[in-house]
């Protein structure tokens, strides 16, 4: 049996700068070292309280918060949650370059949402209606792609819903570099969405037929 505790920050897949001009090297930086850090210290010093709990993933500490006791299921779900969803964003980018969408991820969306502009304008829509914050997900529910927002570190419901891509809508991820300007942070996002991720996703999810092992 997996133990997974005591989570450790794992290095990005890319270097710090890696996604300017969009994202600046300093955000990069802060959010990884010190943000994902802070959640995933917290998160280890809450299971170091619950023993019974060191077993188990992100995603099955996530599914199980409400059979917890009600004192644990606040703090597990913001610090369990901001370890799940920071490490799908960061893994959601890439350096950017000028490789296209795969095919097959193409017609998803064209299927879903009209065309891959569509898709954007209302991604975006929905990033800029987070009050406050919290998340901006596109998901696999019931064989369609549906996009859907998350409030603080709250995840989606990932007994039903496969996340496949999310935007990080936090101040934190952005205000170096874009004050308040999330939108042009959102438009700038979408150079750097790793398209291949999304399509590794869409694919373990129809293959594996199990949401837990995403
Ligand atoms: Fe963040």
């Amino acid at each position: 049996m997996n133990n997974y505790y005591p989570f450790v920050n794992e290095p990005l897949p890319y270097h710090y700068d890696s996604l300017e001009p969009y994202i600046d090297c300093k955000t990069m930086t802060l959010h990884h070292q010190k943000h994902l850090q802070t959640y995933i210290d917290k998160l280890n010093a809450l299971l170091k309280e619950n023993p019974s709990l060191q077993k188990l993933s992100l995603p099955q500490l996530l599914v199980n918060l409400p059979l917890l006791p009600s004192s644990i299921q606040v703090p597990l779900q913001n610090n369990a949650g901001g370890v799940y969803n920071h490490r799908f964003f960061f893994s959601s980018m890439h350096q950017p370059d000028s490789s296209p969408v795969p095919e097959d991820v193409m017609e998803k969306i064209e299927q879903n949402f009209g065309s891959l502009e569509s898709f954007y304008e209302q991604f975006k829509q929905s990033a800029l209606s987070v009050f406050g914050s919290g998340y901006t997900w596109l998901v696999l529910e019931n064989g369609n792609l549906k996009i859907l927002t998350t409030a603080n570190q709250n995840t989606p419901d990932l007994l039903k819903q496969y996340p496949v891509l999310n935007l990080d809508v936090w101040e934190h991820a952005y205000y170096l570099k874009y004050y308040n300007l999330r939108v042009d942070y959102i438009d700038n996002w979408f150079s750097l969405i790793d398209w291949k991720r999304v399509e590794t996703r869409l694919l373990s999810s129809s293959q594996s037929g199990k949401l837990l092992l995403h």
